[in-house]
């Protein structure tokens, strides 16, 4: 089957023509109709969490229909829409164990809109819980315009958080859209200087930083959240002894996109109170280049890869 992937770690991906796999007993086989790109796409096929066989066919986020069922399987009958995560999506079939990261795709939207939803949306929803964000909560968020922050503005902002949505360029009107009482654009002004002047100057109760990759530039940042607030890094920027030190708690946020996440997601989707923005769907053929531009910055959105 064709596929996109790299033959060595950390080398450029390319079309490969891989087996196709055979769902094993409480598997299905999914058709996959897009795959959604991550930024954690290039990190994995760089080998930095692990070294898994090459060639490594990337992506994690799929959309497509159940074309066969493994043995003993219940939940699902062939020709189901889903949605999920297995590695490997950048490919036309992928296998999922039906217990695993997989639920009903959304009515609301087409079913390759759906594969833009799991990685960046189970982020979003997790990160509200872990965060314990109930309502009515102020909320900023540095590194909105791109899949996470999409997704989490929208989130919150349904939940009454008042979100301050930190972009680079002037994105005010789709943050607006998106929810955002307020958008910030970094390349024009002093974030903390508006925080401190016009916004919030008693600090926020919640910093979502999506963008500080070290340790100080996360801590620059949390000096914009009150004592007794909460500040998350999915980058795992956090200090060792953050929390003891400024009153604030950090957490280090990991993704764990169960079906139960995923039919959450959908549910949203369906009532409305989450829009997907695909900013951009490229054939396999592109997914290398589409991953090359994403990796460079400027994401608006997601971008899906359609089998
Ligand atoms: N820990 C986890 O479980 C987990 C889960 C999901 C994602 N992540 C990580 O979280 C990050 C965000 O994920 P994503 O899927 O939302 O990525 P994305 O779609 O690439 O979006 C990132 C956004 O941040 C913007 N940005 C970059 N630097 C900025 C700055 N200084 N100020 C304001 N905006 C800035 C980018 O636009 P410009 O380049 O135009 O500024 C882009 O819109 C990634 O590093 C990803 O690997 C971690």
């Amino acid at each position: 089957m064709r596929a996109v992937g790299v033959k060595e770690y950390g080398t450029t991906p390319e079309l490969l023509d891989v087996p196709k796999p055979t769902p094993g007993p409480g598997q299905l086989l999914v058709r996959v109709e897009a795959a959604g790109i991550n930024p954690v796409d290039s990190i994995i096929a760089a080998g930095v969490y692990g070294k898994p066989p090459l060639p490594l066919v990337m992506g994690v986020d799929f959309a497509g229909r159940v074309e066969a069922l493994g043995a003993g399987v219940s939940r699902y009958a062939v020709g189901d829409a889903v949605f999920g995560r297995a590695q490997g999506t950048y490919a036309e079939y992928v296998v999922v164990d039906e217990t695993g990261p997989v639920a009903a795709a959304p009515d609301a939207v087409e079913l390759k809109t759906s594969a833009a939803l799991p990685t960046a949306g189970a982020t979003a929803l997790g990160i509200l819980e872990r965060a314990k964000v109930r309502g009515g909560e102020s909320l900023l968020l540095i590194g909105a315009a791109g899949g996470v922050g999409t997704f989490l503005t929208q989130l919150a902002s349904a939940r009454d958080v008042r979100v301050v949505a930190v972009t680079r360029g002037d994105e005010s009107v789709r943050m607006g859209l998106f929810g955002a009482a307020v958008t910030i654009d970094a390349t024009a002004e002093s974030v903390p200087d508006r925080m401190e002047r016009d916004e919030y100057p008693e600090g926020v109760d919640v910093l979502v930083d999506l963008v500080s990759s070290d340790k100080a530039a996360f801590a620059a940042n949390k000096k914009m959240v009150h004592d007794g607030g909460v500040a998350v890094s999915t980058r795992g920027a956090v200090s060792e002894h953050g929390s003891v030190q400024s009153g604030v708690e950090e957490i280090a946020f990991l993704v764990e996109p169960t079906a139960e996440v995923l039919a959450a997601l959908a549910k949203e989707v369906d009532a409305g109170t989450l829009k997907v923005f695909v900013d951009a769907e490229v054939p396999l053929e592109q997914a290398p280049q589409a991953v090359a531009r994403i990796q460079g910055g400027g994401a608006r959105g997601k971008t899906i890869v359609k089998l």
